[in-house]
């Protein structure tokens, strides 16, 4: 199959309700469809950082309504949900770090697990929806720590609190699918979608490798890294999301073909060491970009995880455009030109539309 492209006549005045808007991904995605004339209503908390994505692309501003609110508050989601009257629901908010959910498991659980099932709970009453995405990750499955990649039927699983919520949250998303939503007579169709660590500019969470290693060349001290050589499929942060809105359209144009899990992985050779990013990382930033290794004992870690996005590739059409080096020379260029005060929307809007362009 030849590869497709994320199609902007199919998303123009398209209504969208994007749960997680005012995270990483979510900002990179709500400038993403609303440069294609997408209708975004977005459901979120508040920014957890400063400064955010969200905040510095102006995303409260360019879509047309930003709820700030709790994906816990079946309520409050149910009647967000209802007035915006989407034709896609694309459903990302999460706890999303490792760590953190160590630290609070039952937090982690409450938003991972029973926010897909609200958000699943709130479309069943809605008669707009014709296609929803629910994203989970890489993590979700039982880690065999073997060297070939996951494929969408193998088990879930989870080692940390974190990855178990979302192998729950995709335990969640089928039985939603097979119970309310696979009779002919429903038009909502369902899709999971588990693709590997993103990275990308504008990134600025706790405890993730990219924005750790930018703070710490801005400080001009040495980056510390927990886990050197654990292997992750590490891809552009735009990789993921082409592959959510290809997902969403094929979802809503062809229907119960693609209900199911897809997993959205970069090729073979991008799962790489974080040690080699970080490598790559410091000869794109230059100066006196270092990095150390954590003495102290850190909590356990999936050391060797990969997808096999075949299945992707030769039914969808989806195939990663940008290779590791040119994901972190995007993270290099977006970077600097935020400490030169550029226009990020701008620099990013030509980031999107040169990721478009790109075979
Ligand atoms: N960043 C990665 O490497 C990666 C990899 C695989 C999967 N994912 C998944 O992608 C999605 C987005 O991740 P991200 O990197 O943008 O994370 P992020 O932390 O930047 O954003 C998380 C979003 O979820 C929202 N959220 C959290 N708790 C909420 C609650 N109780 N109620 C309402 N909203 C809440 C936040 O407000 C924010 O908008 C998550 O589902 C995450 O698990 C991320």
């Amino acid at each position: 199959m030849k590869s497709v492209a994320v199609d902007p006549f199919f998303w123009k005045d398209k209504k969208v309700f994007l749960t997680g808007h005012t995270g990483f991904k979510g900002a990179w995605l709500s400038l993403w469809l609303a440069s294609m004339g997408a209708k975004v209503t977005g459901y979120a908390l508040a920014p957890d950082t400063t400064p955010s994505l969200f905040s510095v692309l102006g995303i409260g501003f360019l879509i047309k309504k930003s709820h700030i609110a709790d994906i816990r508050d079946l309520v409050s989601l149910q009647k967000a949900m209802s007035e915006a009257k989407p034709d896609v629901v694309i459903h990302m908010a999460a706890q999303p770090l490792v760590r953190y959910s160590y630290a609070n498991p039952v937090e982690t659980y409450a938003t991972n697990v029973m926010g897909t099932v609200h958000a699943l709970e709130s479309t069943r009453y809605i008669d707009s929806v014709r296609a929803t995405v629910v994203v989970t990750t890489d993590k979700c499955y039982e880690n065999k720590e073997w060297a070939w990649g996951y494929r969408e039927n193998e088990p879930m699983g989870g080692y940390d609190p974190y990855s178990n919520s979302k192998g729950c949250a995709e335990l969640v998303t089928s039985a939603y699918r097979q119970s309310y939503f696979s009779s002919p007579n429903s038009i909502n169709k369902i899709a999971s979608a588990r693709a590997g660590n993103v990275i990308g500019g504008g990134d600025w969470s706790e405890d993730r490798l990219i924005p750790d290693a930018i703070k710490a060349f801005q400080a001009n001290v040495p980056l510390i890294i927990r886990n050197p050589l654990a292997t992750r499929p590490w891809q552009h942060v735009l990789e993921p999301l082409s592959g959510y809105l290809i997902l969403a359209q094929a979802l809503y144009e062809q229907g119960s073909a693609f209900a199911s899990g897809w997993n959205f992985g970069p090729h073979d050779e991008d799962n790489r060491s974080v040690q080699e990013v970080v490598d790559l990382l410091i000869s794109g930033w230059g100066d006196s970009a270092r990095w150390e290794k954590e003495g102290s004992e850190q909590p356990h870690e999936a050391n060797l995880l990969k997808l096999d996005c075949s299945k992707a590739r030769s039914q969808l059409g989806w195939i990663p455009k940008w290779n590791l080096q040119t994901a972190v020379q995007k993270i290099v260029e977006w970077q600097k030109a935020y400490q030169a005060k550029e226009s990020m929307q701008e620099v990013s809007l030509a980031q999107i539309n040169h990721y478009m362009s790109s075979k």
